[in-house]
């Protein structure tokens, strides 16, 4: 059995995949790591440990030490939060990968890497509906600018060094469990939390703003099967497109309504709306359908229910 190691275990990603990655590899096999304590069942489930990805003696160590085969890293500053602070989220963002693909090159025992990318590394230039997977890369955003240097050099170590990483390009996740810090896409999580806790929500995307989102059973599903897709079956080396549903503010103010009669919203679109200005509306994933069958089971509507459901039981418990 491989021994798992996943890098941003408290986080939105982290703390979901992780409790999926137990269920498969076994709760001894999952080691899990991050900056700061993760939910409760992260922690108590299995093996935790602080550790930061930027430490690179620390992280070899913890590598060799528990025979680590497959990495996770998740850690990342996202698109909103890296506009305040442009070169400390440049070097994050990159020194952290540049750790793991060094480590991947040098310890045999390390057979694969899961690093995600994100719709962020296209820009205004790129053909905004159906983005195709090769296309016009003009990323306005120091996040977007980390993603398409952070692909490039999964490809590098890919061909150069045998390196087997993998990659999916993420729309916005949409999550009940942790929520995500200083993203464009956050919109998405807060105003369900705040249509339970307000029943008002203040937005800071514009009501037509069309990004793709994906629920996150979705986003978990398509990262495993990438991740224990044939070697050979793999075509793309840089990041996969990953698509998900198209939706506006209004569209989920629409759906929430339909639960929460009175939920209001009020528009006040920040600086992330430049950013959500330049991302595409609907992204083509036709390569990862055919090189390893991704698929979407979830839409607006069956997720609103769940979201609904699940914060409401989070809020009460
Ligand atoms: N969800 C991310 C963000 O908004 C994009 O990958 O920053």
């Amino acid at each position: 059995m491989d021994n798992i190691m996943v890098i941003g275990a408290a986080g939105q990603i982290g703390s979901e995949l992780v409790v999926e990655l137990r269920k498969i590899y076994g709760s001894d096999h999952v080691f899990t790591t991050d900056i700061k304590q993760p939910p409760p069942d992260i922690m108590e489930g299995g093996p935790f440990q602080i550790l930061d990805v930027m430490d690179d003696k620390q992280l070899i160590h913890f590598i060799i030490r528990n025979k680590i085969n497959q990495i996770y890293h998740l850690a990342a500053v996202l698109s909103g939060n890296a506009e305040k602070l442009p070169t400390q989220a440049w070097k994050i963002n990159m020194d952290s990968l540049m750790n793991i693909l060094e480590v991947a090159k040098m310890v045999d025992e390390v057979k694969k890497i899961f690093w995600p990318s994100s719709i962020a590394v296209f820009g205004p230039t790129t053909p905004r509906i159906n983005t195709p997977q090769l296309t016009i890369q003009e990323p306005i955003t120091v996040y977007g600018i980390s993603k398409l240097a952070g692909e490039r050099w999964c490809d590098y170590y890919f061909n150069k060094y045998g390196v087997d990483v993998r990659s999916l390009r993420y729309p916005g996740l949409i999550s009940y469990k942790t929520e995500p810090g200083g993203g464009t896409t956050d919109y998405a999580v807060e105003i369900f939390y705040e249509a339970i806790r307000q029943g008002k929500y203040e937005c800071f995307l514009g009501e037509g703003t069309t990004l793709p989102m994906l629920f996150m059973p979705d986003a978990i599903k398509a990262t495993i099967q990438l991740m224990e897709a044939e070697r050979s079956r793999l075509t793309i080396r840089s990041s996969y497109n990953l698509g998900g549903m198209s939706i506006t503010p209004d569209q989920v103010h629409q759906e929430i309504r339909k639960h929460i009669p009175g939920f209001t919203i009020r528009y006040n679109p920040d600086f992330r709306q430049a950013i959500a200005d330049s991302w595409p509306h609907s992204v083509d994933d036709t390569i990862a359908r055919v090189d390893w069958g991704v698929e979407q089971t979830y839409d607006l509507k069956k997720m609103t229910e769940i979201m609904l459901k699940e914060i409401q039981n989070k809020l009460n418990s």
